[in-house]
């Protein structure tokens, strides 16, 4: 099967398409054939081995063989092992595929179900809502997870005020409808480009992070939510109440299967839906990746493996 695979850390250009064997599903295993995967900021970081942590998981001097990223994908069941029962072949799903990523390839094998606190490591598996494409699903399950946890970890409640920093990226966007979800009252800090966008997805005030120091503001906050990992709680000491959380995606709770489900359904409401920027071809993965380096999409990269049934977006 056709993969992208890298060698060493470094640029996008590290990126290879390679062929490599289909893989086959163990019994507690689905084989997932990969509609989508997404160019996620954490498939970035993985190549450019940034932060140095990546290399003690990845590989020290370079990656480990085979390494292929992707962090999640969408796609249908093509198999099943025989221990397998939530799932059948030709179904839709939607799947993080957990620390052995494995996302840019055509086919993905994942367990139907692992030990509660280990879906983080070994993925985790749920039908694609219905109302979403291949290319919109596969960039929910990291995105959205996380965001998730963050709001989970606040202990979010209705009428509080959040402020969300990089409302604009593929955490904010999901953070800005999850706390309005919960009742929240958002303000979202971005550029004054995507305050439109913010806007559109339920933000209440907006505030330009390249004309204002929004820390140095006089407004009190319940939860400073640091999506774009700029700050220090240290810096938001004057714009957190007494008592005020401070969320910057660092030990968060654990993700369970509950956590997708409860995502699927959201989406299926129209409570929550994934801004999809860009949508690139596996063939094109290192313009991808590149744009992802910029630092400036809105949500997120979605890339296609090949032609989908029903039609490409
Ligand atoms: N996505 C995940 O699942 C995940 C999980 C764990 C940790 N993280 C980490 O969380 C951080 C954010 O991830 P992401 O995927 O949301 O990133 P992203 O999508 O690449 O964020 C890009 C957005 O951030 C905005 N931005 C850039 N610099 C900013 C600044 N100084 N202040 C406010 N907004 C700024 C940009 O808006 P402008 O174009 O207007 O500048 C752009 O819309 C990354 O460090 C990532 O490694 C991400």
């Amino acid at each position: 099967m056709k993969a992208v695979t890298f060698t060493e850390y470094g640029s996008p250009d590290v990126l290879k398409m390679c062929e490599i064997a289909k893989p086959v599903p163990k019994d507690n295993e689905v084989l997932i054939k990969v509609f989508a995967t997404s160019a996620h900021i954490g498939d970035t970081r993985i190549r450019k081995a940034d932060p140095f942590l990546v290399r003690l998981v990845f590989g020290l001097f370079k990656p480990k063989k085979n390494l292929i990223p992707g962090l999640e994908i969408s796609g249908v069941i093509e198999s099943v092992g025989k221990n397998v029962t939530s799932f059948k072949k030709d179904d839709q799903v939607f799947a993080l595929t957990g620390f052995g990523l494995g996302g840019y390839a055509e086919y993905r094998c994942l367990p139907e179900k692992v030990k509660k606190g280990t879906q983080e490591k070994k993925g985790l598996v749920a039908l694609k809502p219905e109302n979403l494409s291949y290319e919109e699903a596969a960039t929910v399950p990291a995105g959205a997870l996380t965001a998730l946890k963050n709001m989970e970890k606040a202990k979010i409640k209705a009428g509080q005020k959040i402020l969300i920093n990089g409302a604009s990226g593929s955490l904010g966007t999901f953070a800005i409808q999850l706390a309005k979800y919960y009742g929240a009252e958002v303000t979202a800090v971005c550029s004054a480009t995507n305050f439109e966008l913010v806007r559109s997805l339920g933000a209440d005030q907006v505030i330009d992070y390249t004309a204002e120091d929004f820390t140095k503001s006089d407004k009190k906050y319940d939860v400073v939510y640091d999506a774009v990992m700029k700050l220090k709680k240290a810096h938001c000491s004057t714009i957190l109440k007494k008592n005020g959380v401070f969320l910057n995606n660092y030990n968060l709770p654990v993700i369970e299967e509950k956590d997708l489900l409860l995502l699927k359904d959201l989406i299926e409401r129209n409570k929550l839906k994934p801004v999809l920027d860009r949508i690139y071809s596996i063939d094109e993965i290192v313009e991808a990746h590149r744009y992802v380096d910029k630092g400036h999409k809105k949500g997120n990269v979605a890339i296609t493996m090949g032609k989908i049934p029903g039609g490409n977006k």
